[in-house]
């Protein structure tokens, strides 16, 4: 049998040989199929991209319906195992685990670019002590597209690598920066004796003790969460970051709509979403009255769910896992019973099982976060400091791309018929 796909135009009883190749055909060689030679020819369409593959990518690889995650064909489970967030960042950018030297070299470079330029500060001083942290992540890192001007040297390879080492150092310090505005205490610059999470959390934490040293329990738990964030190929945001950055914009402004992207409730803002909806819904007796409200549409179950994921989102195992590890060390989160007894009635009840709706990634990321210490508004931008390896990753690859062009979607026109133009005077 041909991998090719035979269509009957019964408009005109045409017959066309359509190619299949890795289980799709190309958008393009239905234009072929017209009713005569003056018709632009056939279209797909397909709103919210549900069946459309935008690209050929050798990062991330998912299979909703077994529940597997991989990337560069490592799998989840075995890098929040053994890996780093750091060593997975290389993973993403580069293809392959680094060696012994290469990461020494990797984490050099990333903790000699984590300290932003002295202006950001002023920068930060104009926002409001209660501005929504992602709010002041995104702005700030699109404003470095004003400082590294270099950063539109996008057909650089030098340029590039110089600028995903800046996204990369920058996002959690950044993200220090907001959370210490917010607090109303002093920026604390960077300590590169650390490591790049125990860094962050000194950054955010750091109080007037002479020496801070993060817990080494939440500090694994939060490189953990970092790594099952870093990359899960074409979703929203890194759709947003690869066409942004098709139109040939620098990393960091293309940064800044990626984040945009992500900081809705529907998809990087969940975690936010999910931790005041358990708030809302406060006790274990609560939950059947709520589960009535979700089931009538009058409120979605935030954290359930999956575009892809027709099954238990694989992080969202090993995110469960963790929380206990870090209760261990802060206590448990009071808020745990609800979301454990959210979970189990919502995984027997036929509304969501026949949706094929299970916990994703942001069910019990932000019992962990909250339990943590961070404030709720902080959640989302903890998503987007991890997930800034996977879009400079996806960026780099869109770039290099030989099929890839500036994204331009076509449309179906639904609007007026031609009309001419009435004078304001003479409009009923
Ligand atoms: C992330 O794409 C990615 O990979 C994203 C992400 C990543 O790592 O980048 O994995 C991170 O964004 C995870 C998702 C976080 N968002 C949430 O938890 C918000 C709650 N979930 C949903 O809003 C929803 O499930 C989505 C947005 C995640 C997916 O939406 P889809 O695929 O467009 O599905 P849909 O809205 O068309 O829903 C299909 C049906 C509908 O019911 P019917 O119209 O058939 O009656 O399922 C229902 C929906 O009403 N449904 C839900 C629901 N999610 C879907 N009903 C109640 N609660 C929910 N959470």
């Amino acid at each position: 049998m041909a991998d090719t796909l035979t269509v009957i135009d019964n408009r005109t009883g045409q017959q066309y040989e359509l190619p299949i190749k890795d289980g799709t055909i190309r958008a393009m060689d239905l234009r072929q199929i017209r009713t005569d030679a003056g018709d632009f020819g056939l279209m797909s369409y397909d709103p919210a991209f549900l069946n459309t593959a935008s690209c050929r990518s050798r990062i991330t690889y998912i299979d909703g319906d077994k529940g597997i995650l991989q990337y560069r064909g490592y799998p989840i489970e075995q890098l929040a195992e053994h890996s780093t967030y750091l060593e997975t960042a290389y993973l993403l950018v580069f293809g392959e685990l680094p060696t012994a030297a290469q990461y020494a070299e990797w984490e050099r470079t990333i903790n000699a670019h984590t300290i932003p330029h002295e202006n950001i500060k002023r920068f930060l001083d104009g926002f409001q002590h209660d501005a929504h942290p992602m709010g002041i992540l995104l702005a700030t890192m699109g404003a470095f597209s004003t400082y590294y001007p270099d950063a539109k040297q996008i057909f650089d390879q030098a340029s590039r690598r110089l600028q995903t080492i800046r996204l990369i150092a920058k996002a959690p310090s950044v993200a220090a920066y907001a959370y210490r505005h917010a607090a109303g205490r002093p920026y604390i610059y960077p300590d590169a004796s650390l490591g790049f999470t125990g860094n962050f959390l000194r950054m955010l934490f750091m109080g007037t003790e002479a020496t801070y040293r993060p817990d080494p329990v939440l500090e694994r738990a939060l490189d953990v969460l970092f790594i099952l964030h870093a990359d899960h190929e074409q979703n929203c945001s890194t759709a947003a970051m690869r066409a942004i950055g098709s139109s040939q914009s620098d990393p960091f402004s293309a940064f800044a709509g990626a984040a945009a992207a992500l900081s809705g409730p529907l998809h990087g803002g969940a975690n936010e979403a999910v931790l005041r909806m358990l708030q809302e819904i406060g006790t274990v007796d609560r939950i059947p009255a709520f589960i009535e409200q979700v089931k009538g549409g009058a409120d979605r179950l935030m954290g359930f769910g999956h575009r892809v994921y027709k099954s238990y989102d694989p992080r969202a195992k090993i995110i469960k896992k963790t929380a206990y590890e870090v209760f261990e060390v802060t206590g448990r989160n009071p808020l745990l019973d609800v979301a454990l007894e959210l979970e189990r009635i919502a995984l027997e009840d036929d509304y969501f099982v026949s949706r094929r709706l299970y916990p994703n990634v942001d069910f019990y990321s932000g019992l962990i976060y909250q339990a943590m210490g961070f404030p709720v508004d902080m959640f989302p931008v903890l998503f987007a400091i991890p997930r800034t390896a996977g879009w400079i990753a996806q960026w780099e690859e869109m770039l290099l791309d030989p099929e890839q062009k500036i994204a331009r979607p076509r449309q179906v026109y639904a609007g007026a018929a031609p009309r001419d133009f009435v004078p304001r005077e003479r409009r009923g």
